[in-house]
């Protein structure tokens, strides 16, 4: 029984280091996006919204940023940012938001795209 805790939280610390290796491989990807977004939810005047706290975050919600019309169409049904939605996003945007305004971001590799979302849904 011990011998199966102890299997356990090794691989939970496994899983964790997999996970911190994601997100520092997803930051450094992340300066491409920067033209647009900013981590910074007091920095106003870029073309996309903010992306600080993404996590669990009401798709569509950056206050006063002005959303397409599909994005405020999302909000309204209270979709929220996770994994799986926000590797789709990053693959084809308009697959997860039909007629949103960012164009594909041009991360071609799901490890990539892995990597910018463990980055931005980090806790
Ligand atoms: C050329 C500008 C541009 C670039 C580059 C860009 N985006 Fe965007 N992004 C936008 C715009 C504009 C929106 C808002 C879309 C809308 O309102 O339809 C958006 C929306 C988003 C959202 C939804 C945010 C929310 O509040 O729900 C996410 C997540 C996102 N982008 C991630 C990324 C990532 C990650 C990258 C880099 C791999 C990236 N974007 C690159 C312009 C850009």
């Amino acid at each position: 029984m011990r011998f199966c805790f102890a299997a356990l939280a090794a691989l939970a610390l496994t899983i964790d280091a997999a996970a911190a290796q994601d997100a520092a491989r997803g930051e450094k990807l992340f300066e491409a996006c920067q033209s647009c977004h900013s981590l910074d939810p007091a920095k106003a005047g870029m073309a996309g919204p903010h992306l600080a706290r993404l996590k669990g975050r009401v798709v569509g919600s950056a206050e006063g940023f002005d959303y397409s019309p599909a994005f405020r169409a999302a909000k309204a049904q209270g979709w929220v940012w996770d994994e799986a939605r926000l590797a789709a996003y990053l693959a084809d945007p308009d697959s997860v938001v039909k007629g949103g305004w960012m164009s594909a971001p041009g991360l071609d590799d799901a490890a990539e795209r892995a990597a910018v979302a463990a980055f931005l849904l980090r806790p």
